[in-house]
């Protein structure tokens, strides 16, 4: 594996979702494979598990972390081509990639989405150009379309609590949840790429108007009607997220979209799931989140797992 920015990156999804399990159980088991090795993270916005779970996970193989949030104590970077840099961007992403790469072995960075132009977002030029410019393996913390490390720890942690005496897949449901500001598309669009490489029953559901862009969901079976979505679910996702098509915009705002335990009693005792930070009773009711059916936490720990198996495999890929 060269970089890892989406499930594409990687040869065998099952292999690495294993190696994250075999991790849980011995994090120490590579302590020395990083030796020497230093982790740049790059956070252009904010977050807690993503920053702190890498960190760990970068420990736990002996490399050195070293962690800016370029976007407040960094200069101000251009991304465009063949522009006069006349403006407050005093730096660009060409030298500054370049630095990362003298600094750093492996380079992470976080870039959301503008969420104004749906072309320059999903053209991923930030993610993009640190690949090309700092010559080092890069992986994606979240940019503007997915969240690779997010969707792989949602993996592990489906497939660690995937019920074994099933004699079917395990069904997981998306669900659009409500929410108060106009979100990405990261965390849906991955998480229905990584689960459409696995084997399990994916459902997504959404009001109309949130259809997420068809290169992620190609396969999933999209029903609007939540209820009939949660009938015997296994694990439910709850997620909420802006629209693609009238992009970066909030269309609905129907509470009764919100998943309480009304709503769970319809599925097969599902497990819940969010990937944090969470709006309670707003995305997700509070009965259920403290409730035994949420997974949240377990599914937050996990990210250290997940990303101790990402780094491991570029250190063994690249060095
Ligand atoms: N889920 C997630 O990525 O959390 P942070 O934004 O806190 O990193």
């Amino acid at each position: 594996m060269k970089n890892f920015t989406s499930v594409h990156d990687v040869d065998n999804v099952q292999a690495l979702v294993q190696d994250a399990l075999s991790i849980k159980k011995d994090p120490y088991a590579f302590e020395n494979l990083g030796k020497h090795k230093t982790l740049g993270l790059i956070f252009l916005n904010p977050s807690l598990r993503t920053r702190l779970s890498t960190q760990k996970a970068a420990a736990n193989l002996g490399m050195n972390t070293m962690v800016m949030n370029l976007d407040k104590e960094g200069w101000a970077l251009e991304t465009e081509d063949g522009v006069i840099m006349n403006s407050n961007k005093a730096e660009h992403i060409r030298e500054a990639a370049a630095v990362l790469g003298q600094y750093c072995d492996i380079i992470g960075i976080r870039s959301f989405p503008q969420l104004r132009n749906r072309d320059d977002d999903y053209n991923e030029l930030i993610l993009k150009k640190m690949i090309n410019f700092s010559g080092r393996p890069v992986v994606s913390l979240e940019s503007a379309t997915r969240h690779p490390l997010q969707s792989l720890a949602d993996l592990v942690t489906i497939t660690e609590l995937a019920p074994d005496f099933l004699n079917r897949k395990p069904k997981v449901v998306l669900t659009w949840a409500p929410h108060i500001k106009p979100l990405p598309q990261a965390v849906p669009n991955s998480f229905a790429e990584w689960m459409l490489k696995s084997d399990v029953e994916f459902v997504i559901t959404h009001p109309e108007g949130y259809e997420l862009a068809e290169e992620f969901t190609n396969g999933a079976n999209i029903i609007y009607d939540q209820d009939k979505a949660l009938q015997d679910a296994d694990f439910v996702y709850v997620k909420n997220w802006s629209s693609y098509s009238d992009y970066g915009h909030i269309l609905n705002s129907d509470k009764s979209w919100m998943l309480n335990n009304k709503k769970l009693y319809k599925t097969s005792n599902a497990r819940v799931m969010h990937c944090l930070p969470v709006r309670r009773d707003v995305e997700l009711a509070s009965e259920v989140l403290d409730g035994q059916n949420s997974i949240v936490i377990q599914e937050a720990g996990n990210r250290v797992f997940a990303a101790q198996a990402v780094l491991k495999q570029l250190l063994m890929d690249n060095f």
